[in-house]
């Protein structure tokens, strides 16, 4: 069988029974065939200031006005910081929350570790806890779930990393029990796949992610910066594979350039 044919034949197969996502960010459409099967958990990571909290405001924000319930936790900025993001690029916030589509939502990073702790105790160090008392507000059944990020979750259990990674197993588990698609943002010094070895934490996220969306910072040699982006794996996808130019502009948010790949020489960081 031709290639092609084989392929388009793995791509109708992982269609079965699935729908799919396209986060309402301009351009992202050519990165993907279809888009993020739903009910998937797809990392958003990047180094410092490189677009990652717009970036998934705006899917968040365009997501409710598809009707979908949203949850944006935030372990980073407090709820008003976000709002007033939003505002500057034209979206209105209030009108999604008034709605009940919308609930943004400032976590202490600390309470999460504190909770876990608790509950491990509890649970005599089994490996299951209930993480949803400690993540999801009762009284809301969200379509998707932002989570600013888990680097800051994972720096609350400090010297606990076992601890860390309990959490997140359960985490996954129950996003995927209750068919929750998800973003979940990572900070990261360097991009993780590119010549840096990934161990620990970082790895054990990674394995249990159906998706990672990489942001770039982009140092070209002539001193000038720029924004790049990247979907790097994307489970019963087809991604189109090419890092291309990203920009976050006033009054719009974060537009993608599918038809300008990276140029000339420059340093991904
Ligand atoms: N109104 C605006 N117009 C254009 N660019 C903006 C505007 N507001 C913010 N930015 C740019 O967006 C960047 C921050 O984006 P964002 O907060 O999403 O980054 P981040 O990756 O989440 O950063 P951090 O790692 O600090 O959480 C800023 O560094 C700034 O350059
Ligand atoms: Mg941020």
């Amino acid at each position: 069988m031709a290639k092609e044919q084989e392929n388009n034949l793995k791509i109708n197969n992982s269609e079965y029974g699935r729908s799919f996502y396209m986060p309402a960010v301009p351009g992202i459409e050519k990165l993907f065939t279809r888009g993020i099967p739903n009910g998937s958990a797809v990392i958003v990571e990047g180094g410092p200031g490189c677009g990652k909290t717009i970036f998934c405001l705006q899917a968040c924000v365009h997501a409710c006005e598809k009707g979908k319930k949203v949850l944006f936790m935030s372990f980073e900025e407090p709820e008003n910081n976000l709002r007033s993001h939003l505002k500057m690029f034209n979206f209105d916030v209030e009108k999604f929350e008034k709605k009940g589509l919308l609930r943004l939502k400032r976590f202490n990073a600390l309470d999460i570790a504190r909770s876990v702790e608790a509950l491990l105790s509890e649970a005599k160090k089994e490996l299951l806890i209930d993480v949803q008392p400690i993540l999801v507000p009762q009284d809301f059944e969200p379509d998707l779930i932002f989570i600013d990020s888990l680097t800051s979750i994972s720096s609350a259990f400090s010297g606990e990393s076992n601890r860390f990674r309990i959490y997140m197993e359960q985490l996954f588990r129950y996003l995927e029990a209750n068919n929750i698609t998800s973003f979940l943002i990572r900070e990261t010094p360097h991009p993780t796949h590119i010549g840096t070895v990934v161990g620990g934490d970082d790895a054990a996220v990674s394995f249990l992610s159906d998706g990672i969306i990489v942001i770039y910072n982009v140092f070209y040699e002539d001193g000038e910066r720029k924004r790049a982006i990247e979907v790097l794996k994307m489970r019963g996808e087809k991604i189109n594979r090419k890092i291309v130019e990203l920009q976050i502009i006033d009054g719009k948010g974060v537009v993608i350039y599918p038809d300008k790949p990276l140029k000339g020489k420059y340093v991904l960081t």
